[in-house]
């Protein structure tokens, strides 16, 4: 009897999916190129319905037609040299889905090809790690919407669940899935900072010892901050080390590294023109850290500055570190969402905000109680600006930013570095400025390069040029 679903690529990533595909009922066929892993595979013997085989002619031929197949290869030309070995084996009508972090790009020019043979190709932005791709993982498939039909079924059946429903919607047409996943990796990158940032004016900065820092950060968890990045905090800063008992935190280099998502997001922003600083600083953060051995040596030279908490920041640091948390988090998915909004007018993809938000809310990386009310806001509001505005956030941003203010002013004072915390802030202070300084840019530009500019006082004239001398 034929197979209802193909994987291609039995990574660990693959075989969860695979194996999560098969506990629903479905039985799945898995192909693997490296003879070694493949006897990995084989020998856990895990389901009398995942059948595997090294060789891709007979895994296209294990399928039931049309065939759905889940690519679960490296990200990059891997994905293009496996289209070109299936593409003569498939035919017309069949799926495939890479599952991968590939450059939406990629997956555009990938679709059409497909198309243009009379096959159908599917980009699925995956979330949810190891973990979340056996047990539920948040789907962000993009395509052409017939094909995503096809595959619905199992996709939902196998994504993580919340009373919102199952974590996977057709985010669009081409590359849609693809760039929602990418823009998801920069929110990640973002909020991982806000928690790296959190924990450092909290420990270097108030001295609370680990103990209490997770005492503190688990109350916060249970309340309007609970995600599942702060849980993966929690349980970081929870962990021993077996032989030395210190917390294992403390012993890990502080050098991040990085796969390239982030920054992808940060060279789409510029090229949309959509400013994303809070992302951009997360991944200027990560690249500060990699410089270790300058910064040791600069630490010589450079001292901090001499300054110590007063009694009013003893008491109150660790609640104004609250809020400057959950509003520099609205702030950061506000442009994400800003830059989904850019991509999805710019490529015509209609993607749906409020249904990202609901998809997001179980299984991903990102997935946060703020999440519900963002959606809310969307639902109310599609084509809401930003997010920033909204009913349900203009009013909580104006709440906490004097807490969040002292925050960036004490850590600041205390030379401790809070860049997406900053940044987050001048987004917003910037967005909510209706008068800002590019007046004088707009002069200077005139002045030295003749680039002329407006006049608030005669807009009928359009752009003009001052003998600025
Ligand atoms: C997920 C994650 C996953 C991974 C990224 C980012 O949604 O499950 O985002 O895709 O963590 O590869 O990793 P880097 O930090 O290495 O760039």
């Amino acid at each position: 009897k034929p197979s209802q679903f193909g994987v291609a690529g039995l990574g660990v990533m693959g075989v969860n999916l695979a194996l999560n595909i098969a506990d629903h009922g479905f039985s799945v066929a898995g192909w693997e190129f490296s003879p070694k892993r493949l006897a990995a595979v084989q020998a856990e013997k895990p389901y009398e319905r995942l059948k595997t085989t090294g060789s891709l002619e007979e895994f296209v031929g294990m399928l039931e037609r049309p065939r759905r197949i889940l690519l679960m290869v490296t990200a990059g030309d891997p994905v293009d040299q496996m289209m070109d070995r299936l593409a003569p084996l498939l035919s017309p009508g069949d799926v495939l889905i890479d599952g991968g972090n590939s450059w939406f790009q990629d997956t555009q020019r990938r679709e059409k090809a497909y198309r243009e043979k009379g096959l159908r190709f599917i980009g699925m932005g995956v979330s949810g790690g190891e973990e979340g791709a056996r047990h539920g993982p948040s789907l962000m498939p993009g395509g052409p919407a017939e094909a995503y039909e096809h595959i619905r079924p199992v996709v939902e059946a196998i994504a993580a669940k919340t009373d919102q429903g199952a974590c996977v919607t057709h985010v669009g047409p081409g590359g849609a899935g693809h760039f929602v996943k990418m823009v998801h990796n920069g929110i990640e990158y973002a909020d991982m900072q806000l928690l790296a940032e959190t924990y450092d004016v909290l420990r270097r900065g108030l001295g609370l010892s680990p103990d209490a820092l997770v005492n503190t950060l688990a109350e916060w968890n249970e309340g309007i901050s609970g995600s599942f990045l702060l849980e993966t905090t929690l349980q970081v800063l929870r962990k021993k080390d077996p032989e030395t008992g210190k917390p294992l935190v403390d012993l890990v280099l502080d050098k991040a590294g990085q796969k390239g998502t982030g920054k992808w997001t940060v060279q789409v922003s510029l090229d949309l023109g959509v400013p994303v600083p809070s992302i951009a600083s997360a991944l200027d953060a990560r690249n500060l850290s990699a410089m270790k051995d300058e910064r040791v040596a600069a630490s010589a030279k450079l001292p901090a500055p001499q300054a110590a908490l007063t009694d009013e920041e003893k008491q109150h640091l660790a609640a104004w570190t609250h809020d400057a948390l959950y509003a520099a988090r609205v702030v950061t998915y506000a442009q994400g969402m800003r830059l989904i909004q850019a991509a999805s007018k710019e490529y015509q993809w209609n993607v749906s905000l409020a249904e990202l938000a609901r998809i997001w809310r179980g299984g991903c990386i990102i997935r946060a109680k703020l999440l519900t009310p963002l959606r809310e806001a969307f639902t109310q509001q599609p084509d809401l600006p930003n997010l920033v505005v909204s009913e349900a956030f203009a009013p909580v941003l104006t709440r906490m930013a004097p807490a969040w203010r002292r925050v960036v002013g004490t850590a600041t004072r205390l030379g401790i570095p809070v860049p997406v915390f900053s940044s987050s802030l001048a987004y917003l202070d910037s967005y909510r400025s209706a008068e800002l300084p590019q007046n004088l840019t707009q002069a200077q530009r005139d002045a030295f390069g003749a680039h002329t500019y407006q006049r608030r006082d005669r807009p009928e004239a359009g752009f003009v040029h001052s003998d600025w001398s």
